[in-house]
């Protein structure tokens, strides 16, 4: 998979892309990443990108040339455009199952104030986060490319993610490691039984109580 993301704050990306799993995703070439510094797409002899919003009100909105002339630069036949908006639909493990079998993924990440209303027509989906507004869409799009590229096929241990929370509108089920009694708090019994069958049932069971108590919403969905 290629992405790529058109953003005001490429430094903002360079510890996602370089640590942990995303930065060995793309060491081993399970990914190719690429931040694309808006301003450079702007024709300007500054390198403007925003500018008064016509009727008057508060604060710069991103204009559309430069990020129209990046996605002329960087889109492909097969390339799905993602919009980073508080308005969008909003992000769920079913959308990163969905876009992990994509080719080539663009983010564009909105600033300031807002952006031109003219930009919407290039988004294939626009996303967000959940009910809360941040002051950009770099966090956003981190996020979302996090969930993206841990599916990928090679990049966390083959069926490592097959227990994920929401897998099937459930959440997962609780785990232990060592000690086995910590200042009082016992693993349960069951998980040293060494029978697989009742191990699995228990692990069913929790995962049903827990999202009964947390999530009683998903389970409507089930
Ligand atoms: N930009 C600002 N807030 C956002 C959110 N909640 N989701 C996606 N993009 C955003």
């Amino acid at each position: 998979m290629r992405i790529d993301v058109l953003t005001l704050f490429p430094s903002m990306f360079v510890p996602f892309i370089e640590e942990s799993i995303i930065g060995r995703a793309i060491k081993s070439k399970k990914v190719e990443i690429y931040i694309h510094n808006i301003r450079d797409y702007s024709l300007d002899p500054h390198h403007k990108v925003d500018d008064y919003g016509f009727g008057g009100g508060d604060g710069m909105i991103l204009m559309p040339d430069p990020i129209y002339r990046a996605v002329d630069a960087l889109r492909k036949e097969d390339t799905k455009i993602i919009l980073l908006t508080p308005q969008g639909k909003t992000f769920k493990q079913e959308i990163a199952y969905n876009l992990s079998g994509e080719k080539h993924l663009l983010f564009i990440c909105g600033h300031y104030e807002g952006f031109d209303e003219r930009i919407r027509g290039l988004a294939d989906i626009e996303l967000s986060i959940g009910d809360y507004v941040l002051t950009g869409g770099e966090l956003p799009s981190m996020i979302i490319m996090d969930s993206i590229i841990r599916l990928l096929k090679g990049v966390i241990k083959d069926g490592s993610y097959t227990n994920d929370s929401f897998q099937e509108n459930l959440l997962d089920y609780p785990v232990y490691t060592k000690p086995r009694n910590y200042r009082g708090m016992e693993v349960p019994e069951v998980l040293f039984s060494g029978h697989h069958e009742n191990i699995k049932k228990w692990r069913y069971e929790q995962q049903i109580e827990r999202t009964k108590a947390r999530r009683p919403d998903l389970l409507e969905k089930r």
